[in-house]
């Protein structure tokens, strides 16, 4: 595309998050696809939450590519798509003056439909749990995506078929069923309002619906600039994450491929985004996370409170096995490094190089497995970093950041064994350091 485009951005490469989501994606993602020809979101649906600040202001895109001010966008064939938010969001970028058509914006016609239903089994089942539930972002995802797996449930081809009333219908009975089984309120749904949103939603959206693979791999194969945003983390990876705290889809390189038919082999560089610290939202294991003052310090300083469900994130120190298994799972060949600056006023920094479990100490290279069975015993072991304690927001180069935060980065970069090419220290496009 652009002839200034930096070395880094040029071909296909992806964004992503190796760790358990919200690490600043929808920022590099940003960054990147001023560069791209194409961005394709391949990852999970509206559990997504992925902010964007730029001379547009600040825009929380849950299906919106984070891409969308700067070239063509693409919501891939593994995206679940809630056709109520893809609407909302749709108006709310058209209020705020970047109206969408096929030119900045393609729907797979592959991709999976959330409906009510969805939600409300998402809801069923978190009860059903009991004291186990996952805290789900309560969007439908799971249930969405094993109607995927079971082969069945409505994708956005359906709504374009001529007999696309009757697929309703019969998805409608199905669905009604299955929930009474459920325990639930299988009467809650309004037949003729669901279809009646639906038919809206099949015009408005109607001219970016199409086989998007063909323009992706046309794109691909001439050398253009193809940027894979990712979503969620590699973390909560169906398979490879902590396990059963996990979302449904797969967050990491492997996503990309099955979302595009693109190998992993063939995507130059794939950059992982790492918060300076860790933090998660949702149930599960976290051996890092703080209860004390410190930990409601980075919450309030980081403004770590979810973006979609707005609950306060759980926040700790930054865990080198987590991290570096994260990296590795999700195909990472850079990391960029998020929130630094939510460190700034901070006086003792720690890491954690090691978890100690049943007498035994592990580090990232004889970590047996990293689920819930495993590490809900880790004990960390950390080492401690003197903070730096004056403000990284203004700096441009990362020699001019403090010494003690470059050390500090410098540390993670060693035992996370893989470069870190940019080091944010603001929200901002501009609050970026490329190394
Ligand atoms: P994503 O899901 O990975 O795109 O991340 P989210 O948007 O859910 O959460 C990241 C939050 O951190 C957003 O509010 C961003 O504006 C903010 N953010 C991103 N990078 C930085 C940074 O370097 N410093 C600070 N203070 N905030 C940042
Ligand atoms: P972005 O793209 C952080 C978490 C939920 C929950 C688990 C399962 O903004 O980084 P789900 O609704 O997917 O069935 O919930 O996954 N989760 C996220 N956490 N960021 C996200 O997206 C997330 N998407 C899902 O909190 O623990
Ligand atoms: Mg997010």
């Amino acid at each position: 595309m652009s002839t200034k485009t930096p070395p880094y951005w040029k071909g296909t490469n992806v964004v992503l998050d190796a760790g358990w989501g919200d690490s600043g994606k929808g920022k590099f993602v940003d960054i990147g696809s001023q560069y791209a020809d194409v961005v394709v979101r391949w990852a999970g649906g509206p559990n997504a939450g992925h902010t964007v600040k730029n001379e547009h202001g600040e825009f929380k895109f849950h299906l919106m590519p984070s891409g969308i001010f700067n070239t063509l966008c693409i919501l891939g064939d593994t995206v679940v798509i809630d056709p109520h938010v893809l609407l909302e969001e749709i108006d709310e970028m058209e209020s705020r003056g970047f109206p969408l058509t096929p030119l900045n914006l393609l729907i797979s016609a592959d991709a999976s439909l959330i409906l009510e239903w969805h939600k409300h089994r998402d809801a069923l089942t978190e009860t059903a749990r009991g004291g186990k539930k996952l805290g789900t972002t309560g969007r439908g995802i799971g249930p969405a995506y094993s109607d995927r797996t079971e082969r069945t449930g409505l994708k956005m081809f359906h709504l374009y078929e001529s007999n696309f009333e009757k697929l309703f219908e019969r998805e409608f009975r199905w669905q009604s069923k299955l929930c009474k089984l459920m325990g639930g309120d299988h009467e809650a749904f309004d037949y003729d309002g669901m279809l009646a949103h639906l038919k809206n939603a099949r015009e408005r959206l109607k001219p970016m619906v199409q086989n998007v693979i063909p323009l992706i791999w046309k794109m691909h194969d001439a050398g253009k600039n193809v940027l894979g945003e990712g979503a969620q983390g590699s973390l909560l990876d169906l398979d490879l994450g902590t396990t059963p705290y996990v979302t449904s889809s797969h967050p990491t390189i492997a996503g990309f491929g099955i979302a595009t038919g693109i190998h992993a082999n063939k995507v130059k560089r794939v950059l992982a985004a790492v918060r300076a610290y860790g933090a998660r939202v949702g149930d599960g294991p976290f051996p890092t996370e703080l209860f004390d003052k410190m930990g409601e310090h980075i919450r309030e300083v980081g403004h770590e409170y979810g973006t979609t469900t707005g609950r306060p994130r759980r926040c700790g120190w930054f865990d080198i096995i987590a991290t570096w298994y994260g990296a590795r799972v999700a195909g990472a060949t850079h990391i960029a490094l998020t929130k630094l600056d939510v460190l700034d006023d901070v006086e003792e920094i720690k890491v954690c190089t090691a978890y100690e479990v049943d007498g035994q100490k592990y580090d990232a290279r004889n970590l047996p497995t990293i689920k819930p069975r495993f590490l809900d015993k880790a004990q960390p072991v950390y080492k401690t970093f003197p903070g730096w304690q004056v403000s990284t927001r203004s700096v441009k180069k990362f020699k001019e950041l403090p010494i003690k935060a470059q050390k500090y980065v410098l540390f993670l970069e060693k035992h996370v064994e893989l470069p870190i090419k940019f080091v944010s220290v603001g929200p901002d496009r501009e609050d970026t350091i490329a190394r």
